[in-house]
């Protein structure tokens, strides 16, 4: 198990940590722990951009580089793409990710 930290949008509330498989999505973990914030609306096929978090500068060095259909999808995000900007279905989490901290976007639509 790793930890990972999801921080809302507003940065007064506080970053819910949850304990996760490794070898999950990071989407597939928001989702089956009913974390509001990720709608995932095509359940991790790279269609929908609903999954949109932004990662931290220092664990995005960590994350492996994205593929061409993920870095087309972030276009599509409601909030504007920023440089830390992922599609949480396309991060498997992995050991080398434990204490992964992400920040969830204002709205996904
Ligand atoms: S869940 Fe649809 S693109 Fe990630």
């Amino acid at each position: 198990m790793i930890t990972i930290h999801l921080q809302p949008h507003d940065p007064t509330q506080a970053a819910r940590s949850l304990q996760v498989q490794e070898g999950q999505s990071l989407m597939q973990s928001a989702v089956d722990a009913n974390l509001p914030g990720i709608q995932a609306d095509c359940g991790g096929l790279l269609t929908c951009a609903t999954c949109h978090v932004v990662v931290s500068a220092e664990w995005l060095a960590k994350l492996p580089a994205m593929s061409g259909d993920e870095d087309s999808m972030l276009a599509f995000t409601a909030q504007v793409r920023e440089p830390g900007s992922r599609l949480s279905c396309q991060i498997v989490l992995t050991d080398a990710l434990d204490g992964l901290r992400v920040t969830l976007p204002e709205s996904q639509y």
